[in-house]
C-alpha cells in the first residue's frame, strides 16, 4: 500500500524553525522516519514538502491515479487558512489524515482553528515528529 506524505509551508524548515514548539529534528531526519516505519509497516512511502499551496492541491488530486491509498497531510499554517486546500481534500475520494507537530489546540486562538481537519478521516496533534507515524499504524490498522 502507498502513502504519500505532504508538508506544508516552512516545514523545510524543521530544525532551526521554534525549536521550543516544532522539536529540533529537521524534515530529512522526519522523512527518514516516516521512511523507516513505513517499512516496517509494509507501506511504501513518499514525503514531499512545499511552500506552495497550488502546488498542494495539484498533488491532492494527483494522489489516486499515482497510485496512493491515502495520504497524511501536515498542512502547516494553510490549516488557518486555506479555503481551497480544505475543498481540495473534500474533492477526492482517496482517505486523508491530518497531522500536527505541535498541539493546535493549546496555541493561539487563531491556530485553534482548523478548516481542513472536518474533510479528513481525522487528526494528530501534538506528538511531534511521532505524529506523522501515528497516522501510518493508522492507515494499517484502517485501510484494507
Ligand atoms: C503546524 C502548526 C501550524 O499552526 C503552524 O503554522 C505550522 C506547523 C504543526 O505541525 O504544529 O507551520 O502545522
Amino acid at each position: 500500500m502507498k502513502i504519500l506524505t505532504i508538508h506544508g509551508p516552512n516545514l523545510n524548515l524543521l530544525g532551526q524553525r521554534e525549536p521550543e514548539i516544532y522539536g529540533s529534528k529537521t524534515l530529512e531526519m522526519i522523512n527518514l522516519e516516516i521512511g523507516q516505519r513505513g517499512e516496517a509497516l509494509d507501506l511504501t512511502t513518499t514525503c514531499r514538502q512545499s511552500n506552495h499551496e497550488g502546488e498542494i492541491i495539484d498533488w491532492l488530486h494527483k494522489a489516486a491515479s499515482e497510485g496512493f491509498s491515502g495520504i497524511v497531510i501536515n498542512p502547516a499554517a494553510f490549516t488557518h487558512s486555506s479555503v481551497a486546500i480544505r475543498d481540495a481534500i473534500a474533492a477526492i475520494e482517496i482517505q486523508v489524515i491530518e497531522v500536527h507537530l505541535s498541539n493546535i489546540s493549546a496555541r493561539d486562538d487563531f491556530r485553534q482553528k482548523s478548516l481542513t481537519a472536518a474533510v479528513c478521516m481525522g487528526s494528530i496533534s501534538g506528538f511531534g515528529a511521532a505524529s506523522y507515524l501515528v497516522a501510518l499504524e493508522t492507515f494499517k490498522i484502517l485501510l484494507p
